[in-house]
């Protein structure tokens, strides 16, 4: 089996995820290279380990750069930690006018509220980035690679924290407007409201893409490991919370050399694990990679893994 439907023209967001070191990022870049064929593609690591740059061996940073060696494919490092800090840049007036209209906080207080930060909006800053790549409509394809297991969740559900947090600092700006209304008989809204409501669009926008079926698509990367196979299932499990629901699974370093008894062990060893990836994921459409006997790193070993993960066809 192959990976299949990823050249549907409307599915554009393609996000890679599963447990540390199972071949998520591999994926994600063979995945990108393959679409850059015949789709123009970026690819998108959310990964502060630098990760794509190592597998591509190219230095990718957090400006867009063609990816050397192809026409079509574009890439770029979305790190939470720089997007968030070019928000708070941007907003640090407007959260301090939140905290100062809303609160009893004295300045020092507010100074130090300032420096903590609001649930979710590291993640959502970067899920914002993505988006607007998506909005702006410059690529056909957007292939994000993401951290293991736990960040890909975080991404995912930081919509949700964040519209949390957005109610709870609406309903303290309602007492204050309440107030104003009461002291002056009008309100006109100021920044602080305005950057409620467009947090609030961002949070609508970023969750209509994912629970979108028809534009987004999660892809699970696991190895044929007991460990693996279990943090997949949760991982499946939390998806499905957020009406993710995956319709492929990639089975990574299965073992296809008998060449040596090591091979025949490991290979021996693999089969229950392999056999219980296609009965607990049943409902998915599994693609078995081999087990390469070289690291997956430049565009050799990744038109390789391609091959694996699409067949010997152009994806058109
Ligand atoms: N099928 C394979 N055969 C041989 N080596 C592989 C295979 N898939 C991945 N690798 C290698 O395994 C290592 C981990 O792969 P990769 O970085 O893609 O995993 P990851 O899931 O993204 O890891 P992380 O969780 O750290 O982000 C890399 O050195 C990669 O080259
Ligand atoms: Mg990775």
């Amino acid at each position: 089996m192959t990976l299949t439907g990823l050249e549907n023209s409307d599915l554009k967001l393609i996000i890679f995820g599963g447990k540390g070191g199972v071949g998520k990022t591999s994926c994600a870049v063979a995945t990108a290279l393959a679409l850059s064929e015949n789709f123009k593609t970026l690819l998108i690591s959310t990964d502060p380990a630098h990760s794509v740059s190592d597998c591509l061996d190219q230095q990718i940073g957090y400006k867009v750069v063609k990816v050397d060696g192809t026409s079509n494919l574009s890439a770029i490092e979305v790190v939470a930690d720089e997007a968030l800090a070019t928000f708070k840049t941007a907003h640090q007036s407007e959260l301090k006018k939140l905290l100062e209209t809303s609160t009893n906080l004295d300045s020092d207080d507010i100074e130090d509220m300032l420096t903590l930060s609001i649930p979710g909006i590291d993640e959502i800053m970067s899920f914002k980035t993505i988006i607007d790549f998506i909005e702006e409509g410059q690529y056909d394809k957007y292939i994000v690679d993401t951290a293991p297991t736990g960040h890909a969740l975080r991404l995912i559900s930081s919509p949700k924290l964040l519209d949390a947090w957005i109610k709870v600092a609406s309903k303290m700006r309602w007492k204050y407007r309440y107030m104003v209304t009461s002291f002056s008989g009008s309100y006109e809204i100021d920044e602080v409201d305005k950057l409620l409501l467009n947090l609030k669009k961002t949070v609508k926008r970023i969750e209509n893409i994912l629970k979108d079926k028809t534009k987004c698509e999660f892809i699970p990367v696991c190895i044929p490991e007991s460990m693996a196979i279990s943090e997949t299932g949760r991982l499946l499990a939390d998806l499905s919370k957020f009406e993710i629901i995956p319709r492929q699974i990639i089975a990574n370093n299965v073992m296809s050399s008998e060449d040596c008894s090591f091979c025949k062990r490991r290979k021996a060893g693999q089969l229950k694990y392999i056999q219980e990836i296609s009965d607990v994921f049943n409902q998915l459409n599994k693609v078995e990679v081999p087990m390469f006997a070289e690291e997956i790193k430049g565009l050799q070993s990744l038109i390789q893994l391609r091959t694996y993960l699409f067949g010997d066809q152009l994806i058109n």
